[in-house]
């Protein structure tokens, strides 16, 4: 792709004001790199709001106004509700603008290839961000794991209990409508919209991915809520590591955290050794975030940035950053992402057929 690095900050906008906004402005925060211009959401509480940040940046009610609006935009970050991806992610590219997009980056393989072409079509570049990926603890684990501390990975394990209690952010009823609406479309909000950070995980650590065995629950909350686990998806990367993700349902159970709250564990098996982290949305398990086990010996690390916001902190920064010098990976280009969009599909296209081994490459 030609892209042309700025020379200068970069003209940024925020499109969509909701609750992840709060996580993601931390990026752009004292940030020499970008000057934010424009917000837009159509709901003005939100621009009010958020403009509060912004004094000088412009607000609009909608994407198109501010594209008609003659400011100069280089680059936005998408913060739209996920069911909007589809439409509005190549509607921001044919605009002439670079796109920071949400995951999940969209619920099929024809409308990831619709964002495909429209940044193709515009020479713009589409980056689906993917937070995990910056998160210390997980950063240092890959380190970990490619140091040859633990000698050679051999298994990868992601346990994720999703509890019901000890949450901060509060989700409003048009946020939870949305997710909703994705869950009845089957793409529910464990294994599809939390689980597309954990599948990124393993295709960042591992690298592809040639077989795929899932088995998706449900959990029936009344006629028209149902949270998709107990959930169980089993995979094997082409280097031979073999990896499995489980998702369970605690809803009574209460844990801290300043954010969502989860309680979650990465854990990579070496021949020598085992790296594990213990935690990352929720005040899970009260050891040092990550702990390595090698020669009858364990290392814990205490002093890592475990704070989960930091993650978005520092994606975001890298985004904008690379929008300055061009330099590096964008973790996720949205080719990458794609990849994990095949895994998740794969995942459900298994769980259809008795769990029967699907290759992520082959899902149509
Ligand atoms: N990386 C993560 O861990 C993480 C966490 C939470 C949410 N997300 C993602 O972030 C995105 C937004 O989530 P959220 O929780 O902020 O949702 P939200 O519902 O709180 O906010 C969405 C905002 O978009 C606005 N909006 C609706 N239509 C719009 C339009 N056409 N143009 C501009 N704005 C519009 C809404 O008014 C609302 O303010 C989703 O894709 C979600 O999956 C990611």
């Amino acid at each position: 792709m030609p892209f042309v690095p700025y020379q200068r900050p970069v003209r940024a906008a925020f499109i969509g004001l909701g609750v992840v906004y709060d996580l993601n402005v931390r990026g752009y925060l004292d940030n020499p790199d970008v000057e934010v211009v424009a917000l837009v959401d159509p709901d003005a509480e939100r621009r009010a709001q958020r403009q509060r940040d912004w004094p000088d940046a412009a607000v609009f009610a909608t994407a198109a106004e501010l594209a008609g609006s003659g400011l100069g935009v280089d680059a936005v970050e998408a913060l739209l509700p996920a069911p909007l991806h589809a439409d509005g992610i190549p509607e921001l590219l044919d605009y002439g603008w670079h796109v920071n997009a949400q995951k999940p980056m969209c619920n099929d393989l024809t409308d990831a290839r619709r964002m495909l072409d429209a940044a193709k079509a515009n020479d713009r570049v589409l980056r689906v961000m993917e937070n995990y990926l910056f998160y210390e603890p997980l950063r240092k684990l890959k380190a970990t794991a490619e140091s040859g501390e633990i000698g050679d990975p051999v298994g990868y394990h992601i346990k994720m209990v999703a509890n019901g209690l000890g949450a901060t952010i509060e989700t409003p009823p048009a946020s939870f409508e949305w997710q909703m609406e994705n869950m009845r479309r089957g793409r529910g909000i464990l294994v599809f919209d939390d689980g597309w950070h954990k599948l990124s995980t393993a295709l960042w650590l591992f690298g592809p991915i040639c077989e795929v065995r899932a088995w998706i629950g449900t959990t029936s909350f009344g006629p028209d809520i149902h949270i998709d686990a107990p959930s169980t998806i089993m995979w094997e990367h082409e280097n031979g590591v073999r990896g499995v993700w489980d998702t369970t349902l605690a809803v009574d159970m209460y844990l801290r955290s300043d954010y969502y709250t989860n309680d979650e564990r990465w854990e990579i098996t070496g021949k020598r050794g085992y790296a594990r982290v213990n935690r990352c949305t929720g005040r899970g398990i009260q050891e040092p975030s990550l702990e390595v086990y090698a020669d009858g010996q364990m290392r814990g690390y205490h002093a890592l940035d475990d704070d989960w916001a930091s993650s978005f902190r520092d994606s975001g920064r890298h985004w904008l950053q690379w929008l300055r010098t061009g330099e590096g990976d964008l973790l996720w280009s949205a080719d990458e992402a794609v990849e994990v969009l095949r895994f998740a599909l794969a995942a459900y296209e298994s769980s259809a057929h008795q769990g029967k081994g699907v290759d992520p490459r082959s899902v149509d």
